[in-house]
């Protein structure tokens, strides 16, 4: 008697068990986000084969990178970055990068430099002009009357060649013909992707040059830290650790000075909302750029080991930290995004729905004697670098 009361017991338990794991598998399966198995995990990256094909001759394709619980999908079509999957708060593997699940939209229409490193000079020139060496150099002018992301084509629409050496990591290399684009020089750019423990994406760009031109390699990661096409990032804190920003004309173009951003909407040197601020219309240099769209000065002075910025998603708890070797971060909120784009898994890319964190010099640095030098000289090496850090709060 009591041993058939005991096997009942154990049927009973054996069915609550089978239906709490029921449960959680059909709630992971209600949305993307909230999967916790690997194989879902997987599913947030899109498949490598929408990926694969030939532009221009060359063969594009999907690189994943996996170091403990980060995923990052790199195409070698712009030297993209697809994917950046991290856990939230809750564990959920989350992807916070802005992407499409081909490769196909990356090659159509305008250019919103999804995931893209952007070069030979990444923001912007104005008038598409500058002097070197006393000589004039003329490109093209694709953003009102300034040259924007390296030209028409840059280096975000170019096909970069790549190797896998091993699983957390991608080496992308380009050769930029002299006068590609209007710039001197025969320019060979090196962008490693490497996937470090502790959820570290890091970014190391080099360059060479045979004939002294200017520089300033970026990556144009549109990130949203609840999850990409998940909604407004306007509820995401922000630090920016800069005292200063280089204010900027109608057209985005720097006037040359560096302004404090005490007492401003600039200020993020201690945490704010991105929105908190954000359509200040009483705020000149929030009108121009509709938005922050505006090059920071950081406090870091070219240390890695300092922290440029941090941001937290208000619902999904994850912190990115930003570091980097280089002088500026151009801080763009998705002023221009218009809900035109689908992206992975359907999703919009609505207005204000991710923001980027370009790390980079300052913008127009080729016609602004004050500014940092973003001149490249035969004989010298191109090197900086940038890591972007995911944890949880
Ligand atoms: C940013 C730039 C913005 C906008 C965006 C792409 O880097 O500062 O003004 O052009 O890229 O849509």
């Amino acid at each position: 008697m009591n041993k058939i009361k005991n096997s009942n017991y154990i049927l009973l338990f054996a069915l609550l068990a089978f239906t709490a794991c029921q449960n959680s598998s059909n709630m992971n399966n209600t949305s993307d986000s909230t999967a916790t198995d690997s194989s879902a995990n997987t599913s947030l990256i899109p498949s490598a084969k929408n990926f694969q094909t030939t532009i221009n001759g060359k063969q594009t394709n999907l690189y994943v990178l996996k170091n403990g619980n980060m995923q990052v999908a790199v195409t070698n079509y712009g030297a993209r970055v697809v994917s950046i999957v991290v856990p939230d708060k809750n564990g959920n593997p989350t992807d916070v990068a802005v992407g499409y699940d081909g490769v196909q939209p990356y090659t159509q229409g305008g250019d919103t430099y999804f995931g893209a490193v952007v070069g030979r000079y990444g923001n912007r020139i104005a008038k598409g002009r500058f002097k070197l060496d006393g000589i004039e150099y003329m490109l093209a002018t694709n953003n009102g009357p300034n040259s924007l992301h390296g030209g028409n084509i840059g280096f975000s629409r170019v096909v970069w060649d790549a190797q896998q050496p091993n699983d957390s990591t991608v080496v992308l290399t380009y050769l930029s013909k002299n006068m590609e684009e209007g710039y001197p020089g025969n320019l060979t750019a090196k962008v490693t992707y490497t996937v470090l423990s502790n959820d570290k994406l890091k970014i190391d760009y080099e360059a060479t040059t045979d004939k002294p031109t200017v520089l300033n390699l970026t990556n144009h990661t549109y990130f949203n830290l609840n999850g990409q096409g998940s909604g407004t990032i306007l509820n995401h804190s922000v630090m920016i650790n800069a005292d200063k920003f280089t204010p900027v004309d109608s057209t985005l173009i720097p006037t040359g000075k560096l302004e404090s951003v005490k007492g401003s909407p600039f200020d993020f040197t201690t945490p704010q909302t991105i929105g908190s601020r954000a359509n200040d219309s009483a705020n000149q240099q929030i009108k121009f750029g509709h938005g922050y769209d505006h090059n920071f000065v950081l406090n870091t002075n070219g240390d890695i080991n300092s922290k440029a910025a941090e941001v937290t998603g208000d619902q999904s708890g994850i912190v990115m930290d930003v570091y980097t070797t280089q002088p500026g971060l151009q801080f763009y909120i998705g002023n221009f995004m218009d809900g035109s784009h689908t992206l992975k898994g359907g999703k919009k890319d609505d207005y204000r729905t991710a923001f980027c964190m370009e790390t980079q010099h300052y913008p127009d640095s080729p016609n602004q004697p004050n500014f940092p030098s973003t001149v490249l000289k035969p004989g010298q090496q191109y090197q900086s670098a940038t890591i972007y850090q995911f944890s949880v709060k």
